[in-house]
């Protein structure tokens, strides 16, 4: 049988199995609705409210600051769209490498009559806090930077970004889906006021996340219905997935800072092994500020896809930074704001590693690359390596 590896844990995590085991009693027996008030329904609550807490001292935030969403695309939405809405008309501050789930959202609000600045990032990924500085306008109504880049693992600076936005009293949203109990998240310490998480990049289920809202935040809800999470958010909650976030911010809580050393460890071990075998290769995003599993992989004169493909028939799972889009195939939007030519961007190819990752799996990769990307420069017509 192949050898599988599985190396896109930044796309998505496989669920612990402490997550499954505490999810199990909240898809049977207890399946009452938290806001009923009867005990089937107080069950329920509980669980729900044990989730908050335990991810309120994880933060180290107040638990009615916890508001439960579908996805970090949700939360993203909520506190973008959220803040517009209740202010009305205005001006946002982002950077040009955020995910789609904030890119797309400030792309519609201008369309609505908001406008957006769009900040540069440097050739490593890095917004410069100066630059927040100088974007910030009289109406100016919120800045919005995510913590790490999914595609290159850059860690920003938001503990000086927050210091700058926080002096003239905006609010600041962070998307932290990437650093969310991977990384420490400083909410304190960097004037976060709005901060998105999600549950499927910690070992935890799909569709289920959350947004910090610092109290007093102005955010009016974007989905309406019922009372629900203080009126944030309409819907009932999804508990059994909920239940499973509150779990695995538990286990990462016990097995987060040595991980990260550890998977530090095992991204150079790639880095270099690939770099020793394969010529034209560079590392996409910042060589210290970096996730510790991400290791975005950049090699010339090769399409991202065929390597993707190529190790996939190798049984190894990794992703490709250029997409195809209704034909043509696009180089990453995070890989042009940093400036990469298109030469190397097209060749882009992130390996994001997690707990299951071994010594092992990491040797076999790159003893599978080095064949791949070969036979591929022999047959493109502009490589002459
Ligand atoms: C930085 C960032 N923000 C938001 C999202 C969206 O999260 P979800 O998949 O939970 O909707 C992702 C997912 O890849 C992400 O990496």
């Amino acid at each position: 049988m192949t050898r599988r590896v599985y190396l896109d844990h930044n796309a998505s995590t496989p669920v612990h199995p402490e997550v499954i085991e505490a999810m199990l009693p909240y898809l049977g027996e207890r399946y009452g609705n938290p806001s009923s008030i009867h005990a089937f329904g107080q069950e329920a609550r509980d669980g729900l409210e044990t989730a908050r807490e335990r991810i309120a001292r994880f933060l180290r935030v107040g638990k009615d600051e916890i508001v439960f969403t579908s996805g970090g695309t949700e939360s993203d939405n909520l506190a973008v769209k959220g803040v517009a809405a209740a202010r009305g008309s205005g001006h946002i501050v982002t950077s040009r490498i955020e995910h789609h789930a904030v890119l797309r959202t400030c792309q519609t609000l201008e369309r609505q009559g908001f406008a957006v600045t769009y900040l540069p990032v440097d050739e490593h990924g890095l917004v410069d806090p100066d630059d927040v500085r100088r974007a910030i306008r009289p109406d100016t109504i919120l800045v919005t930077v995510m913590h790490a880049n999914s595609e290159v693992g850059t860690i920003e600076p938001i503990e000086e970004i927050g210091r700058v936005v926080r002096e003239r009293g905006i609010p600041f949203h962070v998307d932290g889906v990437q650093t969310f109990g991977k990384v420490p998240v400083d909410v304190e310490g960097s004037g976060i006021d709005l901060l998105s998480f999600s549950s499927h990049k910690i070992y935890g289920p799909k569709g289920v996340a959350g947004l910090y809202v610092r109290k007093g935040t102005k955010m009016a809800a974007i989905q309406h219905g019922g009372e629900h999470e203080r009126r944030r958010r309409a819907g009932t909650e999804n508990v059994p997935g909920i239940v499973g976030l509150g779990k695995a911010v538990e286990v990462r809580g016990r097995e987060m800072t040595a991980e990260a050393a550890r998977l530090t460890a095992l991204r150079d071990r790639l880095t270099e092994g690939v770099r020793a075998r394969v010529p034209e290769v560079r590392v996409n995003g910042h060589p210290a500020r970096r996730l510790p599993g991400t290791a975005n992989l950049g090699f010339r004169h090769v399409e991202s896809e065929s390597i993707v493909l190529g190790l996939d028939l190798k049984g190894v799972a990794v992703s490709a930074g250029s997409a195809c889009t209704s034909g043509n195939v696009e180089p990453s939007h995070v890989l042009v704001a940093m400036g990469v030519p298109l030469d190397w961007a097209m060749g882009a190819v992130r390996c994001s590693l997690g707990r299951s990752t071994t010594a092992e799996d990491v040797d076999y990769v790159i003893e599978c690359v080095e064949p791949i990307v070969r036979k591929l420069r022999a047959a493109s017509p502009v490589a002459a390596v």
